[in-house]
């Protein structure tokens, strides 16, 4: 029987207007410009502005732009999900309010958590249903409007963050393309490095939790740094291994765009060289889960079939992994 693959058949990204500069937020914590763009590489980053707007408007305006792009209606989708960590509501999913939103009717639709990796794990989510057949049409959203949990008094993590939202389309193919193999890893015991502290069922919310800003991401940068650097080169070059494959048969290397020292960190320690390492940290700031899409967005323009593309990330949770692709388009 024909081995059936899941392709990106079209990607589609979606940028707030409102362009947060380094130079707006020297005025609104203790932070220059020089420190942000040394230390992240981050120049400016995109925040949602407006009453009512919020994660599910980003990833409908990414979807719409990508049924049209592909040039198909939304009736055609057979399933959504969303990877997330700041959902419209705790519930229902923010995939089902992207599908409502987009006029998808014929499809199902759920979201993923897994902080900064979720769109890699969604998508080898979703490329499991399309390899199995059985789904034709399967849009993967990575979104997140991290302003909405970002404390903009703590300068720490007040610099790294952005809103943004990027969709995919995977379908299948019977072409040596599409996504080929993963490995993902993760280790709870990090969590007490990267988390909110209040909100879940640990600590509902309560005056004295707002009181105390819990509702915030909370971040140990320099333990979260350590781990990623040596978490998404070691994962990755282990996912070669395992394919017979060396850095010199990579095209392209996306990281997720969480600090452009730790972008360099990775490329070195995996062996391959910067002008195939794909970046875009400096205009987008650290959009959580729509960093890798957006980076193939981005790049689009040179990308050619059957190129060999690793995407690898680390996040909260811990949760990293990487994923050969090969691109189909
Ligand atoms: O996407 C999920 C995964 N997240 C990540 O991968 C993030 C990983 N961590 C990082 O990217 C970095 O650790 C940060 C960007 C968060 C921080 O950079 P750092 O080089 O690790 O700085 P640091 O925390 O070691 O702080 C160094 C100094 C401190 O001052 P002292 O104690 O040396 O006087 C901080 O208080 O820099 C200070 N600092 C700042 N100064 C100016 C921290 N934030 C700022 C700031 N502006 N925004």
């Amino acid at each position: 029987m024909t081995e059936i693959k899941a392709a990106i058949t079209a990607i589609n990204g979606y940028l707030p207007d409102y362009i947060l500069t380094n130079q707006e937020l020297e005025k609104m914590v203790d932070t220059t410009d020089e420190w942000i763009s040394t230390r992240t590489g981050i120049k400016e980053r995109r925040i949602l502005k407006g009453e009512g707007l919020a994660t599910s408007d980003m990833g409908t305006e990414a979807v719409r732009g990508l049924l049209e792009k592909r040039g198909i209606s939304p009736d055609e989708i057979d399933l959504l999900v969303c990877s997330t960590v700041t959902p419209d509501m705790k519930f229902p999913a923010t995939a089902n309010l992207i599908s409502h939103k987009a006029g998808i009717k014929n499809a199902f639709s759920y979201d993923m958590n897994a902080a900064c990796s979720g769109f890699i794990y969604a998508l080898v989510a979703a490329a499991n249903y399309v390899e199995s057949g059985k789904y034709k049409k399967v849009v993967v959203v990575g979104a997140d409007k991290m302003s909405s949990i970002v404390d903009y008094t703590d300068r720490q993590t007040c610099v790294i963050f952005g809103d943004a939202a990027c969709a995919v389309l995977l379908e299948p193919t019977t072409e040596d393309v599409g996504v080929i193999d993963h490995k993902f890893e993760t280790d709870g015991a990090g969590h007490i490095h990267l988390h909110m502290k209040a909100g879940g069922s640990l600590k509902p919310p309560t005056h004295e939790t707002i009181d105390a800003r819990e509702h915030y991401v909370y971040q140990e940068g320099q333990a979260v740094f350590k781990f990623a650097v040596t978490k998404m080169a070691d994962v990755s070059l282990s996912l070669l291994r395992q394919n017979q494959l060396s850095p010199d048969d990579i095209t392209w290397l996306v990281p997720h765009q969480a600090n452009m020292r730790i972008i360099e960190a990775t490329g070195r320690r995996m062996g391959v060289p910067a002008e195939k390492v794909m970046v875009n940290i400096q205009k987008y700031g650290n959009t959580t889960n729509a960093t890798i899409p957006l980076c193939l967005w981005d790049y689009e323009n040179q990308l050619k079939k059957g190129d060999n593309i690793i995407l690898t990330a680390f996040g909260g949770g811990f949760t990293w992994g990487a994923i050969w692709l090969k691109w189909a388009i």
